[in-house]
Order: C-alpha cells, then sequence, then structure tokens
C-alpha cells in the first residue's frame, strides 16, 4: 500500500516536471515528495489519537523540507509540492486528487473560529508559487490560481484566477485542454498568437451572448404565446425578420 503509493506519487511527479530526469532523481531530490511521506505518517498519528506526536512528525518534516502540512489537513492522491519551500496547508485544508501546488503557496483561514476555516482544493487544481489562499472557500475542479494570487472567494470549476484580490482571467478553451495537464498551468502554447487568442475569446463570448439570446427569446415567445393565444406569437416574426 505505502509503495503503491509511493510509486503512484513518483509516477505523477515525473508527468507533471518537465526537469525530472530519472525515478532515483525524484525519490531523493525532490522535498515536496519528502513532506508528502512525513504528512502521510503524522497523519496517520494524528488519526488515532496521538496528536502531539502528530504534530511533532509534522514539525520535523517542516525542518527538513521547508513545508509546513498540519496533520490534519486531508489530502488525496498524488499531491505534487514543486521544489516545497514555504508551503503552508492548514489544518482544515482538504486536498482532492492530482493537485499541484508551487512553492510558497498558503492554504490558510482567515478566522480563530475551530470549525472548518482553511480552503477545499478540488481535483486537479493547479496553484502557482507564492499563491494564497485565505478562507474556507472551495476552488473547483481543474481551476489554475496564478502566480502571487490572493484568492478570497469561491472558485469555479476549470477556471483561471490572479492577482489580488484574485479575478477570472480566462475561462478553459476545450474539452482535452481541461483534462491535461499543463507544467506550471500554463496554456499559451496552444494558442501562442495573440491575436488569434483574442478571436478566440470574441467568439467564445459571441456564441454565449447568442445562447443567451436565443433562449430570452424562446421565453419571451413562450409568455406571449400564453397571453395572445391563439393568435400566433409576434416574436417569430421579429427573429424571421432579424435573420432574413
Ligand atoms: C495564471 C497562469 C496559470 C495563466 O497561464 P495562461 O493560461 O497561459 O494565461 P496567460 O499567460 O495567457 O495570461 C492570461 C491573462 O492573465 C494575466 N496573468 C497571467 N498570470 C498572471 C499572474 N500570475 N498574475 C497576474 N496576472 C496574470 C496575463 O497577463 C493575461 O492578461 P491579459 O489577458 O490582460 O493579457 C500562469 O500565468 C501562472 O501564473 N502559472 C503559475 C506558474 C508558476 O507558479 N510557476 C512556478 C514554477 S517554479
Amino acid at each position: 500500500m505505502v509503495f503503491k503509493s509511493l510509486r503512484e506519487d513518483i509516477a505523477s511527479i515525473a508527468q507533471r516536471d518537465p526537469a525530472a530526469r530519472s525515478n532515483i532523481e525524484i525519490l531523493f531530490c525532490y522535498p515536496g515528495l519528502h513532506a508528502l511521506l512525513f504528512y502521510r505518517l503524522s497523519h496517520w498519528l494524528w488519526a488515532y489519537e496521538f496528536k502531539l506526536l502528530g504534530r511533532f512528525v509534522s514539525q520535523i518534516g517542516r525542518i527538513l523540507t521547508g513545508v509546513e502540512i498540519h496533520p490534519g489537513a486531508t489530502i488525496g492522491k498524488r499531491l505534487f509540492i514543486d521544489h516545497g519551500m514555504g508551503v503552508v496547508i492548514g489544518e482544515t485544508a482538504v486536498i482532492g486528487d492530482d493537485v499541484t501546488l508551487y512553492h510558497g503557496v498558503t492554504l490558510g483561514g482567515t478566522s480563530l473560529h475551530k470549525g472548518k476555516r482553511h480552503p477545499t482544493l478540488e481535483d486537479g487544481v493547479i496553484v502557482g508559487s507564492g499563491a494564497q489562499i485565505l478562507g474556507p472557500h472551495v476552488v473547483g475542479e481543474g481551476a489554475r490560481i496564478g502566480a502571487n494570487a490572493v484568492v478570497l472567494s469561491d472558485v469555479p470549476k476549470g477556471v483561471t484566477m490572479v492577482g489580488i484580490p484574485a479575478r477570472v482571467a480566462m475561462r478553459r478553451l476545450k474539452k482535452d485542454e481541461e483534462q491535461a495537464f499543463h507544467a506550471y498551468g500554463l496554456t499559451s502554447e496552444h494558442l501562442p498568437d495573440p491575436v488569434a487568442r483574442t478571436a478566440e475569446t470574441l467568439h467564445r463570448q459571441v456564441m454565449q451572448l447568442t445562447q443567451r439570446l436565443e433562449e430570452l427569446e424562446h421565453r419571451l415567445a413562450e409568455a406571449e404565446g400564453v397571453k395572445d393565444s391563439p393568435s400566433p406569437p409576434a416574436v417569430h416574426e421579429t427573429r424571421a425578420a432579424g435573420h432574413g
């Protein structure tokens, strides 16, 4: 069991870090992996009510790796903490599967109450270096948080958030891009031309607006149909004229 998850962790790092050259290198030179091993032991101790010992093991992990993970945090499979140093994961934080954190990330609390006060990161989230996610907010599946962003609200599934306070930068483009992992959270390689990116964004917005307009027209037609029945709804004429 322990070896299976270690093998999985190593394979996922090899997949997500273009700098990784061999499994041995990952095993010995990746503090994020070491921090995870310390976390698993400390979390096990914590769950079996050896709270102080759990904290102590976590503290040793912190000294050796620069990554502070509270033993009470809940972490899924294949978390990758690249570079490690300066990462802080609070007691009530919840992290799903296949999440990537770069150095300097804080999953922190903003209140002193003892309940849920740290963020929840759903599967596949990528958090850029130095980003801070503060409070019990949910970062939706596959979302990406830009380097140095400060997130103070829930983040919808699949969006990119940047800045302070963090705001949506752009939505994901295609289904296959949603599923693929992009090192450092970047997608620019798929649309390297800025003019093409702008055109793509405008196209998406026009499609959304068209869809919305059609929905509204449909509702209006229904409403007028009920009011004027049995005469034909006027909106059909308008729409036909518009398309002509
Ligand atoms: C947020 C991020 C994932 C976006 O990548 P992307 O999808 O390729 O998006 P782009 O680079 O095209 O940027 C989209 C917009 O967000 C802005 N932006 C990107 N990253 C930003 C950041 N960290 N802070 C503020 N704005 C940022 C860009 O300027 C651009 O704005 P514009 O549309 O007004 O020109 C990426 O920039 C990022 O920060 N990744 C983390 C990388 C990291 O931590 N690396 C550490 C390795 S050691």
